[in-house]
């Protein structure tokens, strides 16, 4: 059986029967007001972060979700647009889109102004999107990506990037650890189909991002996720798996490379009111600009002693340089 197929078999599982410990997070469930969220989906909720910006979502964008899990953060994207097909779903399991849809009519009870039809779900694969080009604003996925071998992550992410409007954005939760794990757990096909041996590290993962051709990545948030320790897993070490909130923006690639947002700032505190490098970038006095990593190294460079640069927050949340 191919790992994919494993994967496949995980969450027909996981539709059937739904698992609450399965792909855990620590992030509240949140609810804005006027949205109830089922508890069925929230005992579905199989991410690792969340996708729903409310910033992403002004001016009615057409969204599209893969990999649906119970729908949850479906049905908080469609808060925000409340429109018919205003959210395409696509997952590749029919009894994960068969559990979705039952917990979008649970949903439209709990919330009247929610109609299932405001999503459109569509059986289809992450690697063969059934979407057209440039026919997105905002894309999501939660906790898929990092299944996927690298061959299969890069048609994903080719995917994505082809469906994307240009300057389109796509939001991602996934698990990633910095540290080495061994084969064995790299072609374990339930762990990794169970988002536990299959994460990279940020740089490979950003890396990914970017030669798919997003030319602005935003790590929006970076949190504990899980423990892989030798009594419970074929490891001789404790690994540490974090999970991040990551967008990649389909903004043309710059001519000296992307612009990689770690949640670093630049802060001038020389004798002026400002500092100009010149090129797009001034500095208030005394006022934190948050920098892409590439104007951090710029500004380092210049080795002045009146510009201080933040370490990566791996926070993120706009009003950047670039
Ligand atoms: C870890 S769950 C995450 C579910 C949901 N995003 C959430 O946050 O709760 C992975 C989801 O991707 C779906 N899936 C697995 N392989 C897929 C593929 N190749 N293409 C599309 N969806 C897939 C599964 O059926 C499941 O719904």
């Amino acid at each position: 059986m191919s790992y994919l197929e494993t994967t496949h078999n995980v969450y027909k599982e996981a539709a059937l029967t739904p698992d609450v410990g399965l792909c855990c997070t620590t992030n509240p469930i949140w609810e804005l007001p006027g949205l109830k969220i089922p508890k069925i989906m929230q005992e579905m909720n199989y991410g690792c972060g969340s996708t729903v910006h409310a910033r992403d979502l002004t001016n009615n964008p057409k969204m599209l979700y893969v990999g649906v899990g119970g729908g949850m953060e479906l049905l908080q994207f469609a808060y925000f647009n409340r429109q018919k097909s205003g959210v395409i779903g696509i997952d590749v399991v029919d009894e994960m889109l068969e559990a979705s849809r039952k917990n979008f009519i649970e949903a439209e009870v709990l919330n009247p102004w929610f109609k299932s039809d405001f999503i459109d779900l569509k059986k289809g694969d992450a690697m063969n999107l059934p979407v057209e080009d440039n026919s997105i604003d905002v894309a999501a996925q939660n906790c898929l990506f990092n299944i996927f071998k690298a061959d299969d992550l890069k048609q994903a992410i080719a995917e994505m990037y082809r469906v994307l409007k240009p300057h389109g954005k796509l939001v991602m939760s996934d698990p990633t650890c910095e540290q080495e794990m061994n084969d064995t757990l790299r072609n374990d096909e339930r762990l990794r189909a169970l988002c536990l041996s299959g994460s990279l590290p940020i740089a490979d993962y950003v890396k990914a991002l970017t030669d798919a051709g997003f030319g602005t990545i935003e790590i929006r948030a970076r949190k504990p996720y899980r423990i892989l320790d030798p009594k419970h897993y074929p490891t001789s070490e404790l690994i540490y798996i974090e999970s991040i909130e990551v967008a990649a923006i389909k903004d043309p690639m710059p001519n000296d490379g992307p612009c990689i947002f770690t949640g670093k700032a630049a802060i001038y505190y020389g004798e002026n009111d400002y500092f100009d490098d010149k090129k797009g970038h001034v500095l208030l006095k005394n006022q934190p600009l948050a920098i892409c990593d590439k104007t951090a190294g710029a500004l380092a460079s210049l080795n002045r002693d009146d510009i201080f640069i933040s370490e990566s927050t791996y926070h993120y949340d706009g009003g950047g340089c670039c």
